[in-house]
């Protein structure tokens, strides 16, 4: 098959189109034919040497799916050849195939197209996650997504519409992007790089707050986030796309009752799987429904990844990039 392989650790150039050897198919896995991989940041770190989860070269990227099961394990139970799986598989999926474990393989409605599903795994299952189980967001809540127009932020805004959160601010740090964010309803859009964000977050809520903030910035914007941060609320940090180390003053949690949770999908994927079942049957429920808008920003053929790692990096795209078999 053709695959992208990390030959080294090193830019994007370092993505090598090539043939490989197919991946063979254990017990419990099912073999897919990718019909789109979508690119996360993690596998932007992954190239670079700097996943928490990441192999060492030579390896394929890619850690979401979705694609057609072409061959089944022999204690493969719930699919068959033909099913339309998204995935979060055990090999890459910047590849015209891959397998992945049947407990981390899911049924794709048929009203959702395949570069829908491919954007989901990873973006959607971690904000529908951080959202459900880690902040247990409620609909009357006030939620700032920061890095809103991101494949993960955009992701965060259509979710929390889904779970009946009325009340969304959104941040970014490209001005360009605040008139691509207008129409995905929220309230307002701040900028996250300013260091008077918390007091716009406030005025706008009457002095009170967010109760919920999505962070993937770290460094000193948990330390704005926490001037905006309600009583009783939630910051979840799943992200260090700052660069800077943090320093936050713990004496201002207890009083109020706030916390600071850090959050891992990948994490939760690898040592508690059984635990993101029911995330991902709420969010399929979600797109069988139509509930959730997925934004991408643009498909490439699979042979041009180096240049979907440059469009993240460069902060170019609104929304998911995905990559398809040309
Ligand atoms: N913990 C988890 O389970 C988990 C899962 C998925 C993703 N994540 C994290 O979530 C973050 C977003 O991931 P994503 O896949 O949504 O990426 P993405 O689509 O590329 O969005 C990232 C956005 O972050 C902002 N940004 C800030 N610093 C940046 C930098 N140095 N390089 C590029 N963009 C930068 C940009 O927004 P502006 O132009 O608005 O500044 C960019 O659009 C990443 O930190 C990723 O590691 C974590």
């Amino acid at each position: 098959m053709k695959a992208i392989q990390v030959t080294r650790f090193g830019e994007p150039d370092v993505l090598n189109y090539l043939r490989v050897p197919d991946p063979l198919v254990a017990a419990d896995q099912v073999l897919i034919e990718v019909k789109g991989a979508s690119v996360n940041f993690a596998d932007i770190k992954a190239r670079q040497g700097g996943y928490h989860l990441g192999k060492k070269p030579p390896f394929i990227p890619g850690i979401d799916v979705a694609g057609i099961v072409i061959e089944v394990g022999s204690k493969v139970t719930r699919f068959g050849a033909g099913d339309r799986v998204l995935a979060f598989p055990a090999s890459g999926s910047y590849a015209q195939k891959c397998v992945a474990a049947e407990s981390l393989s899911f049924a794709i409605p048929d009203s959702v197209d395949f570069i829908t599903a491919a954007a989901c795994p990873i973006a959607a299952g971690t904000v529908t996650h951080m959202l459900t189980s880690i902040a247990r967001i409620k609909s009357h809540e006030r939620l700032l997504v920061h890095a809103a127009a991101g494949g993960v932020g955009t992701m965060a805004v259509e979710v929390a519409k889904a779970l009946g959160i009325k009340i969304i601010f959104g941040s970014t740090g490209s001005p360009w992007k605040i008139e691509r964010l207008g129409k995905k309803g929220l309230m307002a859009i701040v900028d996250y790089t300013g260091e008077d964000y918390p007091e716009s977050i406030k005025a706008l809520t009457d002095g009170e707050g967010v109760d919920v903030i999505l962070n993937p910035i770290g460094g000193r914007s948990i330390n704005r986030d926490l001037k905006c941060l309600a009583p009783f609320g939630r910051i979840v940090q799943f992200g260090m796309l700052s660069g800077e180390p943090s320093a936050v003053p713990v004496e201002v949690l207890h009083p109020t009752n706030r916390s600071i949770t850090g959050f891992s999908f990948g994490h939760y994927r690898k040592f508690r799987p059984e635990l993101i079942q029911a995330t991902m049957d709420r969010l399929i429920g979600f797109l069988e429904q139509g509930e959730i808008e997925v934004t991408i920003d643009r498909c490439l053929p699979l042979s041009e990844a180096a240049q979907a790692h440059r469009c993240l990096e460069n902060r170019e795209a609104v929304g998911k990039i995905v990559l398809v078999d040309e």
